[in-house]
């Protein structure tokens, strides 16, 4: 092996590989790549939340020149009832199938036509019509449809005497905190490109695992896994609403195969917001009750969340409360509240964000009420093993991060009482939050061959959403083969290249560097004597351990100041700094990226983004970036990430995800800043204009 490879990749700050590629233009995205007599499918969505479809009416359509014909549930073929998705049975993938109608946006047809724009025009002549029955959008926790929600990632946590304990405490806390329905908002829309060629489904499609997403197609299609063949190279971001097998590939699929050509179906930002998923709005109530020296004594967390009849969903907003903090009782609930809403998928750090929002700002009001430092509140109540499974914690550096993140803050200067300081018209506070995320790896595969030439093709069916995959799997693979990061030639993007966990669960990158590491020790291990190309493959799955005796979780401190207009209402941040600690970090200019761009999210979050659906007809109000405020520029303040040292022992390199934990605390720590600021205590997101005041 070659000597420099002393000089270990992993660790190092490197620029993504693929950059320049995209700073010019030239990374071909979904939507750039040509493929020969390509016919374009414009997708037609239902406009009632509920009811059915009484007829389509298609005379205008296919008299428009270019046209090619309409899809819809009449014409297309029958795709398999029977498919599940990451939460289980998922009615709402076979599309086309039937006349019924469960929630605005719904696809209905498919107008098919020799160029986008003829496919476009023909589509808005499309009469539908429809027989409309009562919708219900109307979201509480006392919902009268409320029930537990799924426990397919474990039971809830009932420990202690929770009522006995909140009577003996000196300060309860109980209150209801609010998220409203969000949307992903990635980049890049959704777009797939689907041609047949001898009974074998080809697809160019934006997602976060295209192997997941074979599966998915091959279960609907009723065709083996292997003839499904999906490429995700360049993926334009994706915030988990590309975790899903989205609609675009479906009726690009449904289409070729009906029209003998490849289809190709590209979204509008419009229709990316009524058919590709959203986060439900979440209802919390939280319960905490400590003694007068600040011991938490009890915490209850009842999470409740909406999601759609078709599809199972968990927006597992109770996690906080099992493990950041030690009490003798702790009880959570999740509940579920099916309604006529777009089947939710998992967003930026699902139910961590929401339910840390929730349970951070609850902790927050235990210090108000007994007028304690919340920085001190939270170290306090540490726990030296899980409060609930009563497991070690393979690490847990989250007191580096909160005393580490308040030194470079500056906590120690802040004057406790609220509204008290000024500058000029404004108001200024500043607020934090502690988050625990949990960590882990799903299983995948990878394949690496020695070539003669010296350099190693490492194969896996990783998605580099724009998190830096490719970069840091190069150089994981470097390190792991003992090799410089130049003889190594890297292959993603593909459900040809093996079974590979997606980009999701802020795990792709621990699964997939694990894959990898295994490869490679199994390949070095062959190689010597070898004067041919040599090719090692390994499948994680059995080398996972499902019970471990350790609980692992990420953690992060996050600290915010804000400054509040008194007249306006206006919460603008001004200072943010997350102290991390996720692991050894594979690349900290990447990780500090992932991690800013995450607070970003959760600053986003905290003040903008709302999905409003009209009551009347159910339809999104907010289907565009005019009405669905995202953070710009503009809105982002001072930010700063930074790790402190730290390594898991569950992972063979010290790794650990950090995809989606800049997101989660961003949002408690912000409103707890504009309470600081204003005594004004906020208790639903976003805080909008005249929210604050
Ligand atoms: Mo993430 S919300 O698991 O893509």
């Amino acid at each position: 092996m070659n000597p420099d490879w002393m000089t270990a990749a992993v660790g190092e700050s490197r620029p993504r590989v693929e950059g320049r590629l995209k700073v010019t233009g030239s990374a071909p995205y979904v939507a750039d790549l040509a493929v020969p007599g390509l016919a374009h499918g414009w997708m037609v969505t239902a406009t009632v939340s509920r009811g059915r479809i009484r007829d389509i009416d298609a005379t205008d359509t296919l008299a428009h020149p270019g046209v090619l014909g309409v899809l819809d549930h009449r014409t297309a073929r029958r795709l398999n009832p029977d498919v599940g998705q990451h939460f289980g049975p998922d009615r709402s993938l076979p599309m086309l199938q039937d006349d019924v109608i469960a929630y605005a946006g719904r696809p209905v047809a498919l107008v098919v036509a020799e160029t986008p724009e003829q496919a476009r025009a023909a589509a808005a002549r499309l009469r539908v019509t429809y027989d409309t029955e009562p919708h219900d959008l109307a979201f509480s926790m006392h919902h009268p449809a409320v029930r537990p929600a799924s426990t397919l990632f474990g039971p809830e946590a009932d420990i202690g005497d929770l009522e006995g304990e909140l009577a003996a405490s000196a300060v309860v806390v109980d209150e209801v905190y609010r998220t409203p329905e969000e949307h992903h908002g990635a980049m890049e829309p959704h777009v797939a490109t689907a041609w047949w060629e001898d009974g074998q489904l080809h697809a160019l499609d934006s997602n976060q695992g295209p192997f997941g997403v074979s599966q998915v197609m091959a279960a609907l299609f009723g065709i083996d896994r292997e003839r499904v063949h999906i490429r995700a190279e360049h993926v334009g971001g994706g915030f988990g609403g590309k975790t899903i097998c989205g609609a675009q590939i479906i009726l690009a699929a449904l289409a070729a195969e009906h029209f003998e050509r490849p289809v190709r179906v590209a979204f509008t930002r419009r229709q990316v917001f009524l058919a590709t998923g959203s986060r439900p709005p979440t209802e919390q109530r939280v319960r905490i009750g400590a003694d007068a020296e600040g011991r938490l004594r009890a915490v209850h967390h009842h999470a409740a969340f909406a999601l759609s009849p078709l599809a199972e969903y968990i927006e597992w907003c109770t996690e906080q409360a099992r493990t950041l903090y030690a009490a003798p009782a702790i009880r959570t609930e999740l509940s579920a509240v099916p309604l006529n809403i777009l089947p939710p998928c998992s967003m930026r750090g699902p139910g961590a964000t929401p339910g840390s929002f929730a349970f951070e700002s609850a902790v927050d009001e235990v210090a108000e009420r007994l007028q304690l430092d919340p920085l001190h509140l939270r170290l306090l109540n540490q726990p030296s093993v899980s409060p609930v499974s009563g497991r070690p914690f393979s690490t847990r550096r989250l007191v580096t991060c909160l005393r580490e993140g308040a030194r470079r803050f500056g906590w120690a200067q802040r004057d406790p009482r609220p509204r008290v300081r000024r500058e000029g018209n404004l108001l200024v506070g500043t607020g934090v939050a502690a988050v625990a995320f949990i960590a882990g790896v799903f299983p995948s595969s990878a394949t690496i061959t020695a070539e003669t030439d010296g350099t190693f093709s490492v194969r896996v069916g990783a998605t580099d959403i724009g998190t830096g995959a490719r970069t840091v799997l190069i150089a994981v693979a470097a390190d792991a083969l003992g090799v410089g990061t130049e003889r190594i030639r890297l292959h993603l993007g593909d459900s040809d290249l093996g079974m590979a966990a997606g980009a999701g669960g802020s795990r792709g990158t621990t699964s997939w560097a694990f894959a990898v590491t295994e490869t490679a020790k199994a390949l070095r291990e062959r190689l010597p004597g070898s004067t041919t190309p040599v090719t090692a493959t390994v499948d994680t799955t059995p080398l996972i351990n499902w019970q471990p005796d350790e609980e692992r979780y990420t953690y992060s401190a996050v600290f915010a100041e804000v400054t509040v207009d008194p007249a306006t209402g206006e919460v603008r941040v001004r200072r943010l700094l997350g102290m991390f600690a996720v692991g050894r970090v594979i690349n900290p200019l990447l990780a500090r990226s992932q991690l800013i761009g995450g607070m970003i999210g959760g600053l986003s979050m905290a003040l903008h983004e709302e999905a409003v659906r009209d009551p009347i007809t159910g339809r999104l109000v907010t289907a565009d970036f005019a009405g669905y405020h995202i953070a710009a520029h503009a809105d982002v303040p001072d930010i700063e990430a930074d790790f402190v040292a730290d390594y898991e022992p569950q992972d063979p390199s010290g790794f650990n995800g950090l995809g989606e934990i800049g997101t989660a605390g961003t949002g408690a720590a912000i409103a707890n800043a504009v309470w600081h600021a204003t005594g004004i205590r906020q208790r639903t997101l976003p805080i909008g204009l005249g929210r604050a005041i």
